[in-house]
């Protein structure tokens, strides 16, 4: 008797780091990905649509990927495109191979009901991983609640027990959407939050690059001149090691055990003119108000890499 899959569903925005755990669960032995369902973040949606569409036809990934929210709840349009560049990710080698292949449908909300409503009948769980902003999830909640309620957690990246990337206070999948994540943290479902104070424990440097470079394919050769531009980000010359975002969820789904959390409760501001966006942790241990969230404190940063290029290198060789 094979071990059982644990079926999830992929909520992004690609984004490199997007593009990286989506490889990661569809080539997992561990993992069965139900569907992706696409929203506007790093980039506007038909960039980030378009990239995941060139990225599952690059690795040739066998799995449905559906068109999700343009606008954040309140209408809103914010990228890291000043950041990441038009694209929404950049290389320093070949670019990603454009591809013919469309969307499986423009309605990645309806997408993800569907396929939750389709496990009802055999009572069986869905983990949904959300690495962009949670409009979507959020959609998904207002639509069918009933079926959201079937999920076993939402595990997202975002937020953060400290600073933020986008403002002082802000990481940018929730300040691109603070009230779609207003909704998922008061949804009563299970939150895993992977904020930036863990992500910044996961650090890429040059040496993990230069050894996906030396790596054979076209798959690796495009993917590592991706790599090495997103290293760069902080500091053109590297030198500057680069937190691993994104494919911390897909590591902790291989190996829980290299991450500590701290459950406790966690509220979005809204209206803070200097803090609109940050998640609010209450990490003071005070049994007063609901516990919503298990907060990823703790990561063994070396072995998490190390875990990430050998699930990397073997996802790229199957
Ligand atoms: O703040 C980092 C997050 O914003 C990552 O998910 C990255 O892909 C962008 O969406
Ligand atoms: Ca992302």
């Amino acid at each position: 008797m094979g071990l059982q899959k644990r079926t999830v569903w992929l909520d992004c925005d690609p984004g490199f780091d997007d593009w990286l755990t989506l490889l990661l669960v569809c080539r997992s032995p561990l993992l069965h990905c139900a569907g992706v369902s696409v929203v506007a973040g790093n980039a506007p949606l038909a960039v980030t649509l378009g990239n995941a569409l060139r990225i599952r036809a690059l690795h040739g990934l066998q799995v449905p990927v559906y068109g999700g929210c343009e606008r954040s709840l309140m209408g809103g349009s914010e990228t890291a495109q000043n950041i990441l560049g038009k694209q929404g990710m950049a290389t320093l080698g070949e670019t990603l191979p454009s591809t013919a292949q469309k969307a499986d449908g423009m309605d990645g909300v309806g997408a993800l009901l569907t396929h939750l409503r389709g496990q009802q009948a055999s009572q069986a769980k869905t983990t949904l991983v959300a690495i962009g902003p949670l409009t979507n999830v959020a959609k998904a909640l207002q639509q069918g609640a009933r079926a959201m309620q079937t999920l076993d957690e939402i595990v997202i990246m975002g937020g953060s027990t400290d600073r933020g990337n986008h403002t002082p206070a802000a990481e940018f999948n929730i300040f691109a959407d603070p009230e779609a994540a207003d909704i998922v943290f008061r949804s009563s479902i299970p939150i895993r939050m992977f904020g930036l104070n863990v992500c910044r424990q996961v650090l890429l440097t040059q040496t993990h690059v230069q050894e996906v470079k030396s790596w054979l394919g076209a798959e690796a050769q495009i993917l590592g001149g991706y790599l090495d531009a997103y290293q760069r980000i902080r500091s053109s010359d590297g030198l500057e090691p680069m937190p691993m975002y994104d494919p911390v969820v897909a590591l902790w789904l291989h190996a829980p055990e290299l991450f500590g959390f701290q459950d406790a409760p966690v509220d979005i501001e809204l209206d803070g003119k200097l803090t609109r966006g940050m998640t609010v942790c209450d990490l003071r241990n005070r049994a007063a108000r609901p516990i919503n969230t298990h907060i990823a404190m703790r990561a063994d940063g070396d072995a998490v890499m190390t875990l990430l290029l050998k699930q990397l290198k073997k996802a790229l060789a199957s």
